[in-house]
This record gives structure tokens, C-alpha cells and sequence, in this order.
């Protein structure tokens, strides 16, 4: 059996903090053989991120970063998304652009990982038709063929689409899971073909604010009063995400669960 513990974005320093501090004993604990995280949100600006940011991440215990719409808004990642194999950004967007939406990475047992990383289409950045590209990729790849397990991270602002594509790809992927709205769902749950899924993930950061930014600025912003653009809330962060366990055999869920560790939140 191989553990899998995907996290949702990483929000400012409180999200990276809070796995630097805990995520390799968190690892032990729970016995995990590989960690993935959405880290677009984890610059201190709370937008986009550095490769000093990759490397903390990865110092962390992180073995693969995803991103989405943020993936550029910090200008050194371009050059160095195409030196870094461990970081993504979705493989939607419109061509040519700099890295890869989709790898595959080998774990000390000797199985394969894939992670792909995809973009939903509404109220999001425009980017290629995500269900277009999903059906290429599940044309061209296979589980227990080209990989031993495939997890998809779905960065997108709607449940519908999230939800169509856990079903889309039910059966032929090892987990979907959703990035970007930061709050996590209470709907994980393997699908009927075997594939784990959470709408939402959740965030690494500090509950106590708007989705990871200062709650009082994010209020003011609302209320048209004055407000400065948006910023990271500092204090103590929460990390979110699921734990799936892959089968071997099958390249499927056996168990996935709610993980949600640090002080805002609570697993229930
Ligand atoms: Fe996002």
C-alpha cells in the first residue's frame, strides 16, 4: 500500500511556516510516502510563488508542487518551472508556455506517481477547454500502464465542474481533488469506479481570515471603504487536504480521508 497526502494551497509565510514545522513529523506519524501541495498562493503577497519558495517547500517534505491561476504572477518561476521537474502548473493552459501540466515520479518502492494538474474553465482564467484535455490525456494514458497511480488536482472555482470531473475520471484516476476556493468540502468519498474524491481540499494557511487573507482589509474591500490590496493573514495556519491509500494491484482508493491538522479547524 502506498499513502498518499495531497494538501491544499499553501497561503503566505503562516501556510509555509506551518510545514516547515510540522509536515516531516506529520509524514512519521501518519505514515506517508508522498506529499503534493498546490503552492500558487505561497509568496508572502499571498499570490504566486519563488523558487526559494519551491526549494523551502521541498525542504519541507514536499515531493511535488501543483499551482493554477497564480502560477505566474511572481516573475522568476517562468525560468524555473522548466529546470524543476517537481513543479507544475496546469497542463490546460494555451501553449506554448513554460513547464509541464502533467509528470511522473518514482517512490522508494519502485511505483509510479502521476500527478496532473488542470484548470477549470468557469470563472477562471481562460485557459483551453479542461474536459478536452482530460479526454486526450485519458485517451493516452492508463493506470497500472503508464503510471501505478494518477492524481489529478482540479484548480477551480465551481463545485459542478469539480464534481463532472471526479466522475469523468472515476475509474482512472487514484484521487481527484479540487484547489483554489480554500475552504474545505465535507465530501470525501471514493466514486464508484474507485477513484477518491474531495471537491475542495482546503487551504494551508490561517483560518482566521478571508480565504488565507487579513480579514479586516478583505471586509473593507468588500465594503468599498479603504482597504489596501490583498494580503496574507499571519497568524497560526491550518493544513488541509486528503490522505488516500493507494492499492497496489488496482492502481484505486482503498481509503481516503479529511485531513485537516492545526488550530482554526477541526476534522470532524
Ligand atoms: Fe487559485
Amino acid at each position: 500500500m502506498i499513502r498518499i497526502l495531497f494538501l491544499g494551497d499553501v497561503v503566505g509565510k503562516s501556510g509555509c511556516a506551518k510545514l516547515k514545522s510540522d509536515l516531516i513529523k506529520q509524514k512519521e506519524i501518519k505514515k506517508i510516502d508522498f506529499v503534493i501541495v498546490n503552492g500558487e498562493n505561497a509568496d508572502n503577497s499571498g499570490v504566486g510563488l519563488t523558487k526559494e519558495i519551491c526549494e523551502e517547500l521541498f525542504n519541507s517534505g514536499v515531493d511535488v508542487i501543483t499551482t493554477g491561476n497564480h502560477v505566474w504572477d511572481q516573475k522568476n518561476l517562468m525560468e524555473f518551472i522548466d529546470k524543476e521537474k517537481r513543479l507544475l502548473r496546469p497542463k490546460n493552459l494555451f501553449e506554448p508556455a513554460p513547464g509541464k501540466g502533467f509528470e511522473i515520479f518514482e517512490v522508494d518502492k519502485n511505483f509510479k506517481i502521476g500527478v496532473l494538474n488542470l484548470m477549470g474553465n468557469v470563472f477562471m482564467k481562460k485557459c483551453e477547454n479542461v474536459f478536452e484535455t482530460s479526454k486526450k490525456f485519458i485517451d493516452q494514458h492508463e493506470l497500472k500502464k503508464h503510471y501505478d497511480f494518477l492524481i489529478v488536482d482540479f484548480h477551480g472555482e465551481i463545485t459542478s465542474e469539480k464534481n463532472a470531473m471526479g466522475h469523468y475520471f472515476d475509474g482512472k484516476a487514484t484521487l481527484v481533488v479540487g484547489t483554489h476556493t480554500h475552504i474545505p468540502t465535507n465530501d470525501t468519498r471514493i466514486l464508484e469506479n474507485g477513484t477518491a474524491y474531495q471537491t475542495d481540499a482546503g487551504m494551508c494557511g490561517d483560518y482566521d481570515s478571508v480565504i488565507g487573507m487579513n480579514k479586516k482589509n478583505s471586509l473593507n474591500r468588500f465594503m468599498k471603504k479603504n482597504s489596501n490590496k490583498h494580503f496574507p493573514a499571519t497568524g497560526d495556519a491550518t493544513l488541509c487536504g486528503v490522505i488516500v491509500d493507494c492499492n497496489i494491484e488496482t492502481g484505486l482508493a482503498l481509503k481516503v480521508e479529511n485531513y485537516i491538522f492545526g488550530k482554526h479547524l477541526k476534522n470532524t
